[in-house]
């Protein structure tokens, strides 16, 4: 392995600039140039060996380092001194580079400490003129972060750090597309983290950051143990995955405040993480159904006939979403025309037990009543700095924002729009913005809220011909411009995420899509360079309260753009993808990532959102997003609908889809449970439960439900069949009606005609909770419980079911009501226990009873009258109840 990082000297980047590069400019920076037979990822010109600082002095667990005579910074002044100290929290460790006084993230992180049998610690090096650090585990002396690569630089706008890794198994960093789960080391691949209305490109290898910022990854080692890395840290930022393997890492503000999760279960190392970052929210029970949208509805009417259309396909539907269409002209908290009687309807989506969620953008026109209501509350929006910066030529049109500083931007809205500021520190501006949902609830009764265009996306900024603008509908709308004579707009060092479209000379800048990056918040004490990325997190905080205040209730919230910690307040659905089946398959990787980010309520726009759907893509989206805890069909405006219903083949296969969702709703409700309190996974990569299973470590295509289903959608146009990768244990198809067929490990090619549901498996082991399912989850929640039992090769199995009212908002579960069953069972052929419960509670609310259990690999001759659950006798309907001998099932049902 030494030798290997010999060989593969990792080249630092010194001309990552998409324009001027050549021997001269390189050697000009200092930077070494070699394009011999290299392939073309790897950098031509890059730094000189030596880059890095050297150990002043030590206190303890802090480390004074001093610049080097190494080759210096082509992005800015190196620091002569930087820190590195170190702190615990339980078993995480962090480790934190910064100079003086620097950018810290305002972010309430709970910071709980993680416990865990592993423990890492640090080690140094400082025995040439580069100080290195190692992240060791202590179990196995293995370095899981190992900086003797070099490469550390710390300047004010550019710092970067570099480490080995200990195997190529990295999953996560976002928010982008990735074409496989597990990271490609293969040549240099840099991948921008920096918050834009981007839609997700599948079709091709597309390194494009999208709507939030995740700088956090998980690496399996190469026996299996897994760690998790958090750099905390908003600034626009890169990472190159390159040859050793080995890490670039590059931001341009903050500091490298680097947190470690030692696992060593990849689920460990989620639940460590969550500790920390904070766990995520329980969603709604009825949040959990199906879900119908579309941008693009022409009126009630049109949302009326496409929900009952779906309705009377029998096709299992708890909600509606009306995107924003149902407001005039695009205004937050009001009601179009064409959407007169949408508070009557709302009524009737009560009755049938359906719930109604609608889009709120956060950006506020500036000349109608509740941006009026905002000013007088003194709420405050992104403004300038100083007020000789405002366009007034734009300003003075709006009496509202005349006087002000406020940096106008143009969304949907027709005129201009004011961007709420919700990191304000007298909270007038949360107030306000949680006064105006509870004024509309009023008037609208919603149950969930959908927060989008929250990176902030802005139209136009910074374009001389914009499309958005060539629209008689808004004639005063006119771009916004940044002044580029600031070093927040143009940093000397602007990341992948400008220079992959190019540089000011192409149109390509930090603000494009978005605010100025100079704008200010919390009273000029917060550089909108610094805050960009957690605008989307900021406004999840005070809309989930927003939600709370308005309805009284749990429900849902989901956001577009996300940061650490957002799956605390808010889901998300991973954007504007296209109707493609890569965009399906991308899709698959998407939702297991953000479970990886402590975002477990995920899901992709079902279907397609650009471009026209079709039906067999459709068909097979319906039947995959079943499978995401988030599930909503979506599409875009002008484009044909698409709702289940348009096809008889596509309705069919959807309800029984949807009829299987709703059936395992408690058990995926339970899983959600179990995050919320405990930390983890919902929708879980297979190698989470296998990670000794090398074949597992790449399995893009099929995911996990928990620990105990696995689940492998059919991705492919034409297919009717799915060759799925089972790792070595038992599993039990529940698609093929075959019932409890044990198959084993290895690939398998499972039948998937789409008139069946896609290939199911339960894994040995498990007992899972289920209803018989109806046409709303609320109607679900009324039939008795069952219990799916799938006993292991030794007979036995085990679940947990947790169940609550559903709504009641969780202020924390210690005081939280609820009920939880304990089920063990033990095949034991003369014995007589067979199921015991254990059932604890905190709430006396009445829940179903438990009335059917469903037996695979029963292996016996089932006397029904001596079954026994809990020590006693059940008393058993004959009638109801069979076993088949030669599939082994044995189905016990206590009632008629
Ligand atoms: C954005 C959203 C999309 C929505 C549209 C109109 O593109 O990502 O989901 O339909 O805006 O609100």
């Amino acid at each position: 392995a030494v030798l290997a990082r010999c060989q593969t000297q990792t080249r630092f980047d010194c001309f990552p600039e998409p324009h001027g590069a050549s021997q001269q400019a390189c050697e000009a920076r200092g930077c070494i140039w070699n394009q011999q037979s290299q392939p073309q990822s790897v950098p031509w010109c890059y730094m000189a060996p030596g880059v890095g600082y050297k150990l002043g002095s030590q206190s303890g667990a802090t480390y004074s380092l001093k610049k080097n005579s190494g080759p210096k910074n082509p992005w800015g002044l190196d620091f002569p001194d930087v820190q590195l100290t170190t702190k615990t929290y339980g078993s995480i460790l962090n480790v934190k580079i910064t100079s003086g006084q620097r950018y810290e993230p305002p972010v309430d992180f709970p910071k709980q400490p993680a416990t865990s049998s592993e423990q890492l610690t640090l080690s140094t090096d400082a025995s040439t003129d580069v100080f290195s650090f190692a992240v060791v585990r202590q179990s196995n002396n293995r370095k899981i972060f190992d900086t003797s690569i070099g490469g550390l630089i710390f300047s004010d706008q550019f710092i970067q750090i570099a480490t080995y890794l200990p195997s190529e198994n990295m999953y996560g960093w976002g928010e982008n597309t990735h074409q496989n789960i597990k990271h490609d080391f293969s040549g240099y691949l840099t991948w921008g983290m920096f918050a834009r209305d981007q839609p997700p490109n599948s079709g091709s290898l597309d390194t494009m950051n999208l709507y939030g910022v995740h700088p956090y990854y998980m690496l399996v080692e190469p026996d299996g143990k897994t760690h998790g890395v958090l750099i905390l840290n908003s600034n626009a930022q890169e990472v190159t995955t390159a040859p050793g393997p080995s890490l670039i890492y590059k931001t341009i503000g903050g500091n490298l405040d680097i947190y470690f999760f030692p696992g060593p279960t990849p689920e460990q190392v989620t639940q460590q993480y969550l500790s920390f970052i904070g766990r995520p929210f329980l969603p709604a029970y009825w949040s959990l159904g199906y879900q119908l949208s579309r941008y693009g509805y022409k009126n009630l009417d049109d949302v009326k006939a496409r929900i009952g259309a779906v309705r009377d396909a029998g096709v299992p539907i708890d909600i509606g979403v009306i995107d924003i269409d149902y407001m005039d002209r695009y205004k937050d908290f009001t009601t179009g025309s064409n959407f007169n009687g949408l508070s009557s309807y709302v009524q009737q989506m009560h009755d049938w037990s359906m719930k109604l969620i609608l889009i709120f953008d956060p950006a506020i026109e500036v000349d109608y009543p509740s941006f009026q209501r905002g000013i007088s509350a003194n709420a405050k929006f992104i403004e300038w700095e100083n007020a000789n910066q405002v366009m007034h030529s734009i300003q003075d049109m709006y009496p509202l924002a005349k006087d002000t500083k406020i940096m106008l931007g143009v969304v949907w809205p027709d005129n201009h729009v004011a961007f709420p500021d919700f990191f304000d520190p007298t909270s007038n501006t949360q107030n306000w913005w949680i006064s105006e949902f509870k004024n509309y609830r009023s008037q609208v009764a919603f149950d969930g809220i959908w927060i989008d265009m929250n990176e902030p996306s802005n139209f136009g900024t910074n374009d001389p011909h914009p499309w958005y603008f060539d629209n008689p509908d808004h004639p005063n709308a006119a771009p916004l411009f940044c002044p580029m004579n600031n070093s927040w707009d143009m940093p000397p060092y602007l990341t992948h995420s400008v220079w992959r479209f190019g540089d000011a000379s192409t149109g390509a800048y930090l603000a494009t899509n978005t605010l100025c990056l100079l704008a200010v918040q919390a009273n000029n004490q917060q550089r909108f360079y610094n805050t960009k990325n957690l605008y989307g997190l900021s406004e999840a905080i005070s809309t989930q309260q927003a939600l709370f205040q308005s309805t009284g209730k749990r429900g849902a919230v989901v956001s577009r753009s996300t940061f650490p910690s957002a799956g605390r307040y808010a889901g998300h659905w991973l954007g504007d993808n296209t109707a493609r089946w890569e965009d399906l398959r991308t899709s698959v990787i998407g939702a297991q990532e953000f479970n990886l980010f402590g975002i477990p309520y995920v899901g992709s726009d079902v279907c397609g959102f650009n471009g026209d759907s079709n039906e067999e893509l459709c068909l097979r989206w319906q039947q995959m997003g079943a499978f995401h805890s988030f599930f909503r069909n979506h599409n875009t405006i002008g484009a044909p609908p698409q709702d289940p219903a348009v096809w008889p083949s596509v309705a069919a296969a959807s309800k029984k889809a949807n009829l299987f969702r709703y059936q395992y709703l408690p058990y995926l409700f339970s899983l959600h449970f179990i995050a919320s309190m405990n930390g983890g996974t919902v929708v879980r990569p297979v190698f989470f439960e296998f990670p000794m299973d090398t074949e597992t470590l790449n399995l893009s295509e099929q995911f996990m439900w928990g620990k105990s289903m696995l689940i492998a959608p059919v991705l492919k146009q034409g297919a009717t069949s799915v060759n799925v990768y089972l790792p070595e244990d038992r599993w039990y198809s529940l698609s093929d009606m075959t019932y409890g067929i044990i198959v084993s490990e290895g690939y398998r090619t499972m039948s998937a005609p789409t008139t069946s549901l896609i290939p199911v498996f339960v894994r040995g082991g498990s007992i899972i909770p289920r209803q018989t399912p109806a046409i709303t989850t609320d109607a679900t929640r009324q039939n008795p419980f069952e219990a799916l039992v799938a006993p292991d090769a030794n007979g036995n199995a085990e679940g947990v079911l947790y169940w609550d009212d559903g709504e009641t908002i969780v202020k924390d579960f210690g005081s939280h009501p609820y009920h939880q069953w304990q089920y063990t069972y033990n095949f034991t052929s003369g014995g007589t226990t067979r199921l015991s419960i254990k059932h604890s509670k905190s709430t006396t609310v009445p829940v179903p009873t438990l009335d059917i259990l469903e037996i695979f690999d029963f292996r016996g001759t089932p006397d029904y009258r001596s079954f026994k659950l809990n020590g006693q006798t059940v008393n058993i309907n004959v009638q109801t109840s069979s076993y088949s001998p030669i599939t082994k099932r044995l189905y016990i049902s206590t009632k008629g």
